[in-house]
């Protein structure tokens, strides 16, 4: 390992596993025990992240002389389909994968959520290891085994929990990353300031300008804090159970940013974007509710707009419209809204929500 790679641990008993994070991180990949036991390699990826990044992976993968079965998928969120999975399970079946194939998944959220799903599926579970290369992968989608697909009425609304043998997340491969795929990210790594840790959230505001840049030390800052606070969550809540109301933080912004995805059209705006605007608008919520303080949203309004999001109201999406996409979140509980709410910066919790009152925020973000 290079002495600029970093291990973190999920750690969740026999199914614990590593995310090696950090410069040529990728190398990892010609080292993982989960591949040296494979009967073969399904490797699944986009066009776009195979042309800059296919043959070093190709490479590495070689290492363990196994066979090789690359699956290329259609590169968008319009492509995170039950189509997809099916590709790769022709792909498996037609070159005789056992249940000791393994699947990598290498691109971003889209190409992990998908390949997940594949792995949790194919002949009842398949291993599968992680190498994201979006900044947004990298610091949430990657880690902590949530897997899916999109159905046209919602989003992400068929999946499972399954946990990977390992994520690879090597900063290098950030650099090809467009800015717009930047901003995104970074607004799943404000998330984590806002829900649970304060100090991160003022870091954030410090460093937005070398974060946008892509600055090699604030960018390692905070994709391992991010990583950090995430396998903390997953450790203690895996399954997001109610009961306990953790990781369920970890959809803050969410349930706004996924009715934007659903009503727009998957992929008009990113998901980052979706929740980056998101985070504003439950901001608002919480403040309507008179539990944050108006101060506090500014402060995450400011960050979103320094970070390059999206910060209004998108004019296509009526209060109907985002009202009904809402109603089909995985958090509604017998028809009542629920949302991530703010007490403060860096502090939250679950809370059901009257429709009238989600309603007149909306209003009020509509007319600016
Ligand atoms: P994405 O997977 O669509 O990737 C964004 C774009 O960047 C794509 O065009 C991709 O080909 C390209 N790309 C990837 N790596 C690149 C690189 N190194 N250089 C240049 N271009 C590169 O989008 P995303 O933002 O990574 O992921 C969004 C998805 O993740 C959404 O579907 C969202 O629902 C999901 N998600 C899942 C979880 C989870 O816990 N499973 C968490 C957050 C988000
Ligand atoms: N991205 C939210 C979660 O993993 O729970």
């Amino acid at each position: 390992m290079t002495h600029s790679t970093r291990t973190l641990t999920v750690a969740l008993a026999q199914r614990s596993y590593p995310i090696h994070i950090g410069e040529n991180a990728l190398a990892q990949l010609a080292q993982l025990p989960c591949l040296a036991n494979a009967s073969s390699i399904v490797w699944v990826s986009n066009p776009t992240v195979l042309a800059l990044y296919g043959d070093a992976v190709q490479g590495l993968l070689a290492a363990h002389q196994k066979p090789v079965v690359k699956v290329v998928l259609p590169d968008g969120e319009a492509y995170k389909t039950a189509a997809q999975l099916d590709e790769i399970y022709a792909a498996m079946l037609h070159n005789r994968c056992d249940r000791r194939a393994v699947i990598v998944a290498l691109g971003g959220g889209v190409i992990g959520d998908v390949a997940g799903y594949a792995a949790a599926t194919y002949m009842r579970g398949v291993p599968f290891v992680q190498v994201p290369t979006t900044l947004l992968s990298q610091v949430d989608s990657s880690v902590g085994g949530k897997t899916a697909v999109n159905h046209p009425l919602g989003k992400n609304m068929v999946g499972a929990f399954y946990q990977p043998q390992a994520v690879i997340a090597d900063a290098s491969v950030l650099r090809t990353l467009p800015a717009r795929e930047v901003a995104a990210g970074l607004a799943e790594v404000m998330k984590y300031g806002c829900i649970l840790d304060a100090a991160f959230f003022d870091w954030l505001e410090a460093n937005i300008t070398a974060l946008n840049a892509l600055d090699t030390a604030a960018i390692a800052h905070a994709v391992q804090q991010s990583c950090s606070i995430k396998a903390q969550v997953v450790a203690q809540d895996e399954f997001e159970d109610a009961a306990k109301g953790l990781r369920a933080l970890l959809n803050f912004g969410h349930t706004f940013g996924h009715a934007f995805e659903t009503v727009l059209g998957y992929g008009t705006w990113l998901h980052g974007e979706a929740v980056g605007y998101g985070m504003v608008c439950a901001a608002h919520l919480s403040c309507e509710l008179g539990l944050l303080a108006p101060s506090d949203v500014q402060r995450i309004t400011a960050l979103v707009v320094a970070a390059r999001l999206p910060a209004q109201w998108p004019a296509a999406v009526s209060a109907d419209a985002a009202v009904d996409a809402m109603k089909i979140d995985k958090k509604t509980d017998g028809g009542t809204l629920k949302f991530i709410v703010l007490t403060r910066l860096g502090q939250s919790r679950v809370q059901a929500v009257d429709e009238a009152v989600v309603r007149r925020v909306i209003g009020r973000l509509q007319a600016g």
